[in-house]
């Protein structure tokens, strides 16, 4: 999914751009970074409207520098882009990365940006910062993807499909938004991305370190740097029937069947496709979907997999099973290793069925407590009881620290 650029990917219904300021009261219930209530934000902004929040998160500036960005787009594994309003070879060039040092290093002092997409994959901090968004399921989230640009820099206005978080990281930015409707007609033709020719702004606003605006799908917008800038977007994904029903075909789950017909009788005209023919190959793309049950399991392996391009994590030294489990009855705190996707859900006998990266475990019934310490933000902390509950638990733990996937906290 993250493979493709979030911004150049397909449009969806606009929304209405009425924009609220959030002041920033806080409450003791679980809430978005600058202490707004996550469930009036689910009830009254998410994919809904616009909310900007001011001072959502003071610490950000010191999550990445330019050095870093840098660094990472020149990194084999990390997708990057370079995008160049100017200085490319036409209007708006997208060049992919990898770079390399002297090609950045070329780059003039105005506008282009560079984007850095699935940095919570590469880089521990900025996972860390991920779950700071767990009001919002999980499996919903795509990436975080880093931009940094000169000043000037911008991708041009545009339509995103997904809701998006924009955290200012650094610098400065001022965002411009639409309430207007825009469709295919007002794109510009032939360019690299889907920029909006006529785009007229109805709202701005200048985003400072810690700043952080959230963008339902279907809002026209364009951010533009004020001086060297970084912005984080934590992007969200939902995915459409056609990604999900090809992603299922081509899990290789499925045995090909195909259509036989022994008993085929004289038909009145060759023209017809028989109701009992019909019935019969409808039987037959019905028999590509498993049933819910298993459907539900590749749902969460396909969910939690990681972008193709993202290597799993390292294998580092793993302990023996009874260090392992000694160090546990210690209370000694486990962390995610990265990178790293989670989820779990409990299934209709009550299991409940976790994923990291694509694997899959079945935990007992009163294993719930486990699963959701795992996908949860924070560290795992496990008490076990002499029973075979915390036998299952403890393999399963065991099985994702040989796996790279959980390691001591240090
Ligand atoms: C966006 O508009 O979706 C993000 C663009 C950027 O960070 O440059
Ligand atoms: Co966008």
């Amino acid at each position: 999914l993250s493979a493709m650029p979030r911004h150049k990917r397909g449009r969806s219904s606009p929304r209405s751009a009425t924009v609220d300021v959030l002041p920033s009261p806080r409450t003791s219930s679980p809430t978005l970074p600058g202490g707004m209530d996550a469930r009036r934000f689910l009830r009254d902004y998410w994919q809904k409207r616009p909310l900007l929040i001011r001072a959502a998160c003071p610490g950000i500036h010191s999550l990445l520098n330019r050095a870093d960005l840098f660094a990472l787009a020149r990194d084999a594994t990390v997708e990057s882009r370079l995008v160049l309003e100017q200085a490319g070879d036409y209007p708006w060039q997208v060049q992919h990365g990898p770079f390399s040092a002297a090609q950045l290093r070329r780059l003039p002092n105005t506008h282009w940006s560079l984007l850095v997409q699935g940095v919570n994959f590469h880089r521990p901090r900025a996972a860390a910062l991920l779950e700071e968004f767990s009001v919002i399921p999980n499996w919903r989230v795509d990436d975080l993807m880093v931009s940094y640009a000169v000043d000037h820099g911008s991708v041009g206005p545009h339509l995103d499909s997904y809701d998006v978080f924009l955290l200012q990281a650094a610098g400065q930015r001022r965002w411009r938004i639409s309430n207007r409707v825009y469709g295919e007609s007002d794109l510009v033709p032939d360019l690299d991305l889907r920029i909006l020719g006529n785009f007229k702004h109805s709202r701005t606003w200048l985003l400072k370190p810690g700043d952080m605006l959230y963008l339902p799908p279907g809002v026209a917008h364009h951010g533009i740097a004020v001086g060297e800038s970084i912005t984080c977007s934590i992007g969200f994904r939902a995915p459409s029937n056609t990604e999900l029903l090809g992603a299922w075909l081509d899990s290789g789950n499925i045995e090909e069947t195909r259509l036989n017909d022994p008993n085929l009788g004289l038909q009145s005209h060759s023209g017809e496709i028989t109701a009992q023919q019909r019935r019969q190959l409808r039987r037959l793309i019905r028999s590509a979907l498993p049933n819910d049950a298993n459907l539900d399991r590749w749902l969460g392996r396909h969910l939690t997999n990681l972008p193709a391009s993202v290597p799993p994590p390292a294998l580092g030294p793993a302990l023996t099973a009874p260090a392992f489990l000694a160090r546990l009855k210690r209370g000694d705190l486990l962390v995610r290793t990265t990178p790293c996707r989670t989820a779990f859900f409990i299934a209709g006998n009550g299991r409940a069925h976790l994923f990291i990266n694509g694997a899959e475990f079945e935990l007992p019934a009163r294993s719930v407590a486990l699963a959701t310490q795992v996908t949860g933000p924070g560290r795992v902390q496990w008490n076990p009881r002499n029973d075979a509950t915390s036998r299952r638990e403890g393999a399963v733990l065991f099985a994702l620290h040989r796996a790279g996937l959980l390691r001591f906290q240090d």
